[in-house]
């Protein structure tokens, strides 16, 4: 059985790809420091406890001389703690990063999926974004994993490494059977805010900014399934099976949805009223991002399912009333 080693595997994107590939036959291990991620998440799959910077941790990890690829989530991800703390982000998502990378050396494993962001392209010039768009970062979060995705590069150049970087729009929702969702502490992220919202734990939600250049005036996003993500890197681990060259591909479903319509979809979804406060802008949040996703369409024969953010919200949702205190509190 082919063996993929999958860092923050117990954290929310990293654990619905981690189950997804187990029930397609994949043996897993999971690396995770815990820190963030949810050993519940982990659930019946094998959880190493440790952290990506450090080689020892990785080297018993590779050790066996089994391992086929590595799909790497573990990393921090938050716009806003990036632009107060990016020494946290550049020590975590670079520094780190490289020991894993060099890790991946010591051990001949030449496969590598990067759990990317479409937050390396900055501000776009133009609408959709495709992977060709200027790459200019407007908050540290995004630079680190541009740096990433570089050092990579430099690496493949002069190696068997062979990266594929997946650049995220905004993974939403959760796993459509109810068993994973999303658990952040603290929560900082739109779906997850407005329907705690709705289940009454707090008393509104704060729309960043209400004059940038949209419809109507609040942030246009790509919001894209979790479970469409996970497919996705499966999809680029068949890629680099079949001899795939290193390469980037968008992932998103290829239209925005504003602030806005984000909340009145949950009112849709939920039969609630949902109370929003205005706010100003969040500092480092551009003002409309939509994916062009046609090239992994294209060359990974990837094709999102769930996007209607509607239903997007509805698997949010589910998982949010069934555990409303998250997994582990
Ligand atoms: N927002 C609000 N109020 C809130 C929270 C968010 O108005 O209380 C707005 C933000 O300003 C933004 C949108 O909702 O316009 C989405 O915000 P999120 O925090 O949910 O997501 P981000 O767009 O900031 O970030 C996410 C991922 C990043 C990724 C980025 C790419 O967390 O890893 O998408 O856009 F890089």
């Amino acid at each position: 059985m082919r063996k993929v080693v999958v860092t923050g595997g117990a954290g929310y994107i990293g654990s619905h790809f981690a189950h997804f590939i187990s029930g397609k036959g994949y043996e897993v291990v999971i690396l995770d420091d815990l820190s963030l991620g949810h050993a519940k998440a982990a659930g019946d799959l094998p959880l190493a406890i440790g952290n990506v910077g450090d080689p020892r941790f990785l080297d018993s990890v590779f050790g066996g001389g089994d391992v086929d690829a590595v799909v790497h989530f573990a990393a921090y991800s938050k716009v806003a703690e990036s632009m107060t703390e990016p020494a946290k982000y550049y020590q975590n998502n670079v520094c780190a990063g490289l020991e894993l990378l060099k890790g991946m050396e010591r051990h001949g494993v030449n496969k590598l999926v990067f759990s990317s962001t479409c937050a390396l392209y900055g501000e776009p010039e133009t609408l959709p974004i495709t992977e060709e768009n200027q790459k200019i970062p407007i908050n540290p979060y995004g630079a680190t994993k541009l740096c990433f995705e570089r050092m990579a590069m430099d690496l493949a150049a002069v190696s068997t490494l062979r990266p594929v970087f997946l650049r995220y729009f905004n993974a939403a929702g959760a796993d459509p059977e109810g068993r994973l969702g999303e658990d952040h502490d603290p929560e900082t992220h739109l779906i997850p805010l407005i329907l705690q919202t709705a289940l009454g734990q707090r008393e509104s939600v704060s729309i960043f900014g209400s004059d940038y250049p949209t419809d109507d005036g609040s942030c246009v996003r790509d919001y894209i399934h979790v479970t469409d993500l996970a497919d996705a890197h499966l999809k680029a681990l068949e890629y680099l099976d079949g001899g795939g060259a290193p390469d980037a591909f968008n992932m998103g479903a290829g239209k925005g949805s504003s602030v806005l319509q984000v909340v009145e979809a949950a009112r849709r979804v939920t039969g609630l009223s949902i109370s929003t406060q205005p706010a100003p802008r969040r500092p480092g949040d551009p003002s409309t991002l939509i994916s062009s996703s046609e090239k992994a369409m294209r060359v990974l024969g990837w094709r999102p399912e769930y996007t209607d953010i509607d239903i997007i919200i509805e698997t949010a949702w589910h998982w949010m009333k069934e555990n409303p205190d998250g997994y582990d509190r």
